[in-house]
């Protein structure tokens, strides 16, 4: 007879005792089963399991346990472990409405703040398959198709207004949103201490902070993150939020899942492609393939967004100019801000970098200052 623990740390020595102790809830593994952890997170925030069955080791599974601190900082800086709550309530509507692009949810602890899901075992991550110039149409198809069906299911404007306000309820996730606006709407433009870029992009970096018709839209588009809410918002979808193999694409990492403006997602998903695009420099036929499969994302995602006809076109076109806006905010900080991506950090050339990261400043300050006037994906990519 095992003794449930209410709150377990989860490490490679404690996890077989854990999954024993849950052998009724979850259920998976045999119980005499002799089971192997290994450590495959390499996130910032948590930590992430595989666990496998010895002598059956096709049998596996992923556990991922957010501390009640950020991973790699350590327990002097506390974040709620309550973000795992808002990644497993978003995959439970995911599960629901999308559930082949998504892991299959098994189990979640609230108590010690853990998620057991399916193993994507063999699956790579999709910013991964950029760098390595592998452009497969299929998955902006796969995502845009996720965000429609997700973010129309969930919009507010489609539902009875007791269940839009259970989704706002349930996605009340405003410790994580509050990172966001911080990360990506306000730091990248101040002299924040988190901030860095490349020596060398000082003159565009200060042009870009004193910029007034920049500063006024960015703080526009924080407003609409801060205050909209809409629909089930990932809020997170870059590129390593994403993986793939072969024709299949599983969106992960869901904690900053919140009820909000469903642009967001798109514009985070095109920025990633968009940051890829300009990293293959002189690759024109891996640009042109980033180019199209923008475009498919859209154009599926329209597909996919069911709505009244009478109201569709006009949410459409306010979510695609707040989705241009939020994409040119992301390409921005992850250039001049806390966290930048490999796509870029990978480039050891400096010139070759510092002319890629122009390139991508100059196109993220005029996607967000002109983004009422881009009427289409169209006149977005016309704009690169
Ligand atoms: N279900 C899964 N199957 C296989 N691998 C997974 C799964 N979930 C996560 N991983 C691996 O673990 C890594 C970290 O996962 P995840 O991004 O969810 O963690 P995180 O700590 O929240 O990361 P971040 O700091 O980016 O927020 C992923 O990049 C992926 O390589
Ligand atoms: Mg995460």
């Amino acid at each position: 007879m095992w003794i449930v623990l209410t709150k377990m740390e989860l490490n490679r020595e404690t996890i077989p005792q854990y999954l024993r102790e849950r052998q009724v809830e979850i259920g998976f593994f045999d119980s005499g089963a002799d089971l192997h952890s290994e450590e495959i997170g390499d996130g910032n925030l948590n930590f992430v399991y595989r666990v496998s069955d010895s002598t059956h080791s096709e049998r596996s599974l992923v556990l991922k346990q957010a501390p009640p601190y950020i991973k790699i900082l350590g327990p002097d800086y506390p974040l709620s472990s309550e973000r795992l709550t808002y990644e497993s309530r978003s995959l439970q509507v995911y599960n629901q409405f999308v559930s082949e692009t998504v892991p299959t949810l098994y189990y979640f602890d609230g108590d010690s703040a853990v998620i057991a899901m399916e193993d994507l075992k063999d699956y790579n991550l999709l910013r991964d398959e950029l760098i390595a110039g592998n452009v497969n149409q299929t998955i902006p198809v796969l995502i845009g198709s996720f965000m429609g069906i997700v973010h129309s299911q969930t919009y507010t404007d489609n539902l009875d207004k007791t269940l839009a306000n259970k989704y706002q309820k349930n996605f009340a996730n405003t410790v994580m949103q509050t990172i966001t606006a911080d990360y990506v709407f306000t730091f990248p433009f101040t002299n924040h201490e988190t901030n860095y870029h490349t020596e060398g992009l000082e003159a565009a970096v200060n042009r870009l902070k004193t910029d007034q018709q920049f500063l006024k839209q960015a703080d526009e588009l924080k407003s609409v993150f801060l205050r909209v809410q809409r629909g089930l918002t990932h809020g997170d979808l870059h590129t390593g939020s994403i993986m793939v193999k072969g024709n299949s694409a599983k969106v992960i990492d869901s904690e900053f899942a919140f009820y909000g403006p469903v642009g967001f997602d798109v514009g985070l998903f095109w920025a990633n492609y968009l940051l890829s695009y300009y990293s293959h420099l002189d690759n024109t036929k891996v640009q042109s393939e980033i180019i199209t499969a923008i475009i498919q994302t859209w154009k599926t995602y329209t597909e996919h967004f069911k709505m009244d006809l009478s109201l569709k076109h006009r949410t459409l076109q306010m979510i695609f100019s707040e989705s241009v806006g939020f994409a040119g905010l992301e390409m921005l900080r992850r250039i001049i801000g806390a966290a930048h991506v490999k796509d870029i950090e990978n480039i050891e050339d400096i010139h070759r970098k510092l002319c890629v990261e122009t390139a991508i400043l100059e196109l993220g300050k005029t996607i967000v200052k002109e983004r009422h006037k881009i009427a289409s994906v169209d006149e977005m990519i016309e704009l690169l």
